[in-house]
C-alpha cells in the first residue's frame, strides 16, 4: 500500500512522472477519466481549507470517483475514538483518505492502521501536496512548452523563503529543494529557524545539501530565482498573532526586497495571504507573482499523485 505523507514518498524519477502526468491532465482537462471509477475517497479535515479541499474534491471527481467530506468534529474521532479504529473502519468503506490535521504523527498512525492509501493534506510539520504543485508550477515555466525535462528545469535554481522559516510549508520546501536539486535560503528571526526534527529528517533521508539560514532577508534573496513567503500566523497559533507579527515584521516581502532578487525572479505564496503583513499587495499583484498558477496546479498535481498511488504494481519479469 502506497501513501503520500512526505515529499520523499516518491523518488525524484517518480516525481518527474507525477509532473509529466499533471501536465497531461492540465492539457486534457475535461476529457472523461476512469482512474477512480466506482471508488470513493474520504477527506478528513481538522482545519479550515479552501484550496486543498476544493482541489481534492474536484480532482477526485474528475478522475471518475466520489468524495465524502468529513469534518473531524462531525465523526467519532472528534469525541475520542482512536485513530487506529477510525482508520480500520473507514478502510472498510472507502478506497482512499485525504487528511488535514495538526500532529504529523496522526497521519502516520492512520496510514499504518488502515488498508487504503492516505494523502497528507497538511500537518503542522509538512505540506507536501503544496510543494509538489509549487515545484511543478516553476518547472512548467522554466522548461517551456516543448521540453519534457520538467525536473531538469529546476536543477540549480535558488529559492528564498522569508518569515516563519520553521512552518510546515518552509519545512516541505527544504525537503523538496533537496530532492529536486534546488538551493534554498531561509531568512527569519533566530527563534524561527528550522527545527531539529527537520534536520534529523534531512539526515535520515540522506539529503545532504540542506539549507542556508540567515537573519538578513536581503542576503537570502540575493541571486534568488524565487521569493516565497507564507502567513506569519499558522492555523492553531492565532493566540500568538500580535507577538508573531511584531517579531516577523522585518521579513515582509516588499517591492524593495523583491527587487533585490534576480530581475526575472518569481514571487510565490501558498495562500491564503494577509496583504500588509507577510507581503504587500503591490508584490501580490506583480506580473511575476504566480500565486494563482500555484493554486490551480494543486488540482492537476494531486490528480497525478492519486493516479500514481492507485496504479497497479508492475510485475517483475
Ligand atoms: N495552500 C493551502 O493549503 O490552502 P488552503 O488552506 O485553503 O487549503
Amino acid at each position: 500500500m502506497r501513501h503520500f505523507l512526505h515529499e520523499t514518498d516518491f523518488a525524484p524519477k517518480e516525481i518527474g512522472d507525477v509532473f509529466a502526468l499533471a501536465r497531461t491532465y492540465k492539457r486534457q482537462r475535461g476529457r472523461p477519466c476512469s482512474v477512480l471509477a466506482g471508488k470513493t475517497w474520504a477527506l478528513i479535515f481538522s482545519k479550515s481549507s479552501t484550496r486543498t479541499r476544493v482541489s481534492f474534491e474536484v480532482g477526485i471527481r474528475e478522475l471518475g470517483g466520489n468524495t465524502l467530506f468529513l469534518n473531524r468534529n462531525d465523526i467519532q474521532l472528534g469525541r475520542g475514538e482512536t485513530i487506529e479504529d477510525t482508520a480500520k473502519v473507514l478502510s472498510r468503506y472507502v478506497h482512499g483518505l485525504v487528511v488535514r490535521t495538526y500532529d504529523h504523527a496522526d497521519v502516520e498512525r492512520l496510514a499504518a492502521a488502515g488498508t487504503v492509501p492516505v494523502i497528507n493534506a497538511l500537518t503542522d510539520f509538512l505540506h507536501p501536496c503544496q510543494i509538489y504543485a509549487d515545484a511543478f508550477t516553476l518547472a512548467e515555466r522554466w522548461a517551456g512548452k516543448r521540453s519534457n525535462n520538467l525536473i531538469g528545469a529546476l536543477k540549480g535554481r535558488k529559492i528564498a523563503f522569508l518569515g516563519d522559516t520553521a512552518c510546515n510549508v518552509a519545512n516541505s520546501w527544504v525537503i523538496g529543494a533537496n530532492l529536486l536539486g534546488m538551493k534554498i535560503s531561509l531568512a527569519g528571526p533566530k527563534g524561527f529557524a528550522p527545527s531539529k526534527t527537520l534536520d534529523r529528517m534531512l539526515e535520515v533521508q540522506g539529503l545532504k545539501e540542506g539549507y542556508q539560514f540567515t537573519t538578513d532577508p536581503y542576503e537570502a534573496v540575493r541571486g534568488a530565482d524565487v521569493v516565497y513567503t507564507d502567513v506569519w500566523v499558522s492555523m492553531g497559533k492565532e493566540e500568538e498573532t500580535r507577538k508573531r507579527v511584531g517579531q516577523l515584521s522585518s521579513y515582509a516581502v516588499t517591492a524593495k526586497l523583491f527587487a533585490a532578487a534576480k530581475p526575472d525572479a518569481f514571487f510565490m505564496h501558498c495562500l491564503p495571504a494577509h496583504p500588509g503583513e507577510e507581503v504587500t499587495q503591490e508584490v501580490l499583484d506583480n506580473p511575476r507573482s504566480i500565486i494563482f498558477d500555484q493554486a490551480e496546479n494543486r488540482l492537476h498535481v494531486q490528480k497525478a499523485i492519486i493516479t500514481k498511488l492507485v496504479a497497479p504494481k508492475k510485475r517483475s519479469s
